[in-house]
């Protein structure tokens, strides 16, 4: 492998837990069996289906997923590999997502909800958009990108939105185009939005002008004066901003609009009322979105997904995962800045025409019963979220929802690894025993979902992400590449063996670093049109039980999986160096109850600073803030006399991961500056005795050497 090519950052196999060490933290635990009123509903009960997807039948197995759509033409090839590995899904296809998603529902769902918008403030009734309302909107939105911002397939679109009803048809009129887009996150910073918008070569910004967030009204447009600031820096210069109005009767932001170059796409829409634009008939593999996720090193890699592939998949994953029929009212509660909300909020449910809830705020706002009065409401039977939001719900309120009548069939998990402790609340107190949960994992470039229970077919076991999904071939491997076998009682990097329809097709501008961080640490031979010669490396460590089930263990690289969301560490780190008085800067993970590892930062200032450790701490947490956004602010910043280091200069991470979540830092002996390991210690533990702790296994492998 070439190594040092790679983003991942491998741990040394010796190093890594057994099975029988991490059990020290959860134990294998018992299985629960699907209600049997959930299997008499349930979309996929016929056990022949783990033949049909067999690896003999691979790839045609995924016919299945792709006659889930209406095509314009059929595809040719299922699966081109004549690239690997870039790989190509239904070669030959046709077809357009919105029409997919919109225009194919109006026959038997016109007047039945796609969405339904639930404002963060109470006394703000919920708004129902049918699918008649979507087709309509969809499609002024889509002349009004076409005629008035002269976008054409093709084109980048950064949307830089809250969770509104506005952003899901935004992202379906630029599907209706083909042109693709780029969603931020609302809750990434202005400059962070920039970055993305120059990487992605986007001359449009769609943005709004405030939303509610914890009971205030943010002015996000301030965001958009930064943003296309930035971009101007990196090179790309934003000719229109689309600003779309939170409220109909008043402003949400006090930042003026910029003459000529910013527009009210309220105001705008009315010339394009009534118009219908026909959906552009999209080749399979031509590109749907980006979407940018950290990684180990450098910036944020914008993870292309494609047309065909990446709807089969989530469509088919949401008929049978997510169990949606067209007559749930189904409920994630991630936001459409990430992945989760793409596949599993907007595109899965509504090519599947169920009714999609989109909440605009805060899971606790005004109190810890919110999410339960929304379900009972709007009649949610589907339920989706995050084992940081299980958490924190249960803390704030454990009996809440008790409290109120709505009925999950089903609920997900998904983001992070989830204790048993908060499974079992989430199973028994919030499905009120009665639901099945799907825990389920993937990630950013993987489209749709890697592995989870069958929900009416496999038993679920707390804690435990369970078996591949249908047509996913997953391997183990050490360091070493040597396969750990299910069973084993040996943590390995997962990888899976095969490509799926869902794969993301290549990082945006970069297929060198798409190809060297996802396929190089395994594949022998890279001249190889094999598919099995490409495993693809997803950079968390895993156990495989002899049941068959996956348990995911966390990041193997030096990425921090904050409440479920991806932060790179040299993203926070250079965030931290644009601070005047910083001269070195490196960020660890630390373990939090609720929100599962948060950022720490150490210090070490530039000679002669004048100010104190508490201001320099401030401008840092100022800069994070302004760099990435509040997602990614520190614990902690700790301003330190020097950083421990390596001969040859490299920061030890681990042994600073190591001193912050209160373990044994092993041996650093072989450190330039050993002395500092101590003094450093002291600071953060106190001057007690050294505490000796088994980490999880993300902690232990952080920073490891590459
Ligand atoms: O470490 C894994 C963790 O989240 C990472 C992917 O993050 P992101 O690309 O932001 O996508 C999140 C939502 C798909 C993975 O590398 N992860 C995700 N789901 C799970 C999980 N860890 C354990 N169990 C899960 N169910």
């Amino acid at each position: 492998m070439a190594k040092a090519e790679s983003e991942s950052a491998g741990t040394d196999n010796e190093s890594r837990l057994s099975e029988a060490e991490i059990a020290v933290h959860w134990k294998e635990e018992k299985v629960y069996y699907p209600n049997p009123r959930f299997v008499g509903q349930a979309n996929l009960t016929d056990p022949t289906v783990k033949d049909r997807f067999a690896e003999k039948n691979f790839p045609e197995c995924f016919r299945e997923y792709a006659d889930l759509l209406t095509w314009d033409k059929y595809w040719t090839t299922t699966l081109d590999t004549s690239k690997a590995p870039f790989w190509k899904w239904f070669v030959g296809g046709k077809l357009n997502v919105s029409y997919n998603c919109v225009d194919r529902q109006l026959e038997k769902n016109r007047n039945k909800a796609a969405l339904i918008f639930v404002s963060e403030d109470e006394a703000e009734p919920p708004v129902a958009v049918t699918y008649q309302d979507l087709y309509i909107r969809v499609n002024e939105m889509a002349a009004l990108l076409r005629d008035f911002c002269g976008l054409k397939t093709g084109d980048r679109v950064t949307i830089h939105m809250p969770m509104v009803a506005e952003l899901p048809i935004t992202m379906l009129a630029c599907a209706r185009l083909g042109v693709i887009h780029s969603v931020v996150y609302g809750g990434f910073s202005g400059e962070a939005c920039g970055s993305r918008i120059a990487d992605s070569g986007s001359r449009i910004l769609i943005t709004i002008d405030g939303y509610y967030r914890s009971g205030k009204v943010i002015d996000h447009k301030a965001n958009a004066d930064i943003a296309v600031r930035k971009a101007q820096e990196d090179g790309t210069k934003v000719e229109k901003v689309l600003v779309w109005k939170r409220f109909r009767d008043k402003s949400a932001s006090a930042t003026p609009m910029v003459e000529g170059r910013d527009f009210m796409v309220n105001d705008v829409l009315k010339q394009f009322a009534g118009k219908l634009v026909d959906p552009v008939s999209m080749p399979a593999e031509a590109p749907l979105f980006l979407m940018y996720t950290s990684g180990s090193t450098g910036k944020p890699k914008g993870c292309q997904h494609s047309t065909g592939g990446y709807l089969a998949y989530v469509t088919g994953t949401s008929k049978y995962i997510q169990d949606i029929h067209p007559t749930d009212v189904y409920w994630c509660m991630a936001d459409i800045g990430w992945i989760t909300g793409h596949s599993y909020i907007v595109y899965g449910p509504l090519a599947l025409a169920a009714t999609s809830v989109i909440y605009e705020g805060v899971p606790t706002y005004p109190d810890a019963g919110r999410v339960w009065r929304i379900a009972e409401r709007l009649g949610v039977n589907i339920f989706h979220t995050s084992p940081t939001a299980i958490r924190m719900l249960r803390k704030l309120g454990p009996d809440e929802p008790k409290k109120y009548h709505y009925r999950f069939k089903s609920m997900t998990t998904v983001g992070e690894p989830i204790e048993p402790e908060a499974w079992k609340w989430y199973y028994e107190i919030v499905g009120q025993g009665q639901a099945v949960i799907t825990d389920t994992w993937w990630q950013t470039e993987n489209g749709g979902f890697l592995c989870s229970t069958k929900p009416a077919m496999d038993p679920m076991k707390p804690g435990s992400a369970g078996p591949p999904m249908l047509g996913i071939y997953p391997i183990i491997y050490d360091e070493k590449a040597k396969e750990i076998p299910a069973g084993a009682g040996k943590a390995g990097n997962i990888c899976i063996r095969n490509p799926w329809p869902g794969i993301f097709q290549t990082i945006w501008g970069d297929p060198d670093r798409y190809v060297a961080t996802y396929y190089s640490k395994y594949n022998t031979n890279k001249n190889s049109t094999d598919w099995h010669d490409w495993p693809y490396f997803a950079g968390d460590g895993a156990t495989w039980a002899a049941d068959g089930y996956i348990r995911i263990l966390g990041r193997v690289d030096d990425v921090i999986n904050v409440a479920g969301h991806r932060l790179g560490t040299k993203e926070i780190e250079s965030a931290c160096l644009t601070v005047p008085e910083v001269a070195e800067a490196a960020v660890v993970p630390i373990v939090d109850p609720e929100r599962g590892r948060v950022p720490e930062v150490y210090i070490a200032l530039k000679p002669g600073v004048k100010a104190t450790p508490a201001e320099v701490s401030a401008k840092v947490t100022l800069a994070i803030e302004t760099v990435i956004g509040k997602i990614a602010r520190p614990r902690v910043v700790r301003v330190v006399p020097d950083m421990p280091k390596t001969r040859s200069g490299k920061i030890m991470r681990r042994v600073l991961a190591a001193i912050s979540n209160q373990m044994d830092y092993g041996d650093i002996t072989t450190l330039a500056n050993p002395e500092v390991v101590e003094q450093i210690r002291v600071q953060v533990q106190g001057a007690g005795p050294v505490v000796k702790k088994t980490a999880p296994e993300d902690i232990k492998a952080f920073g490891a050497d590459v």
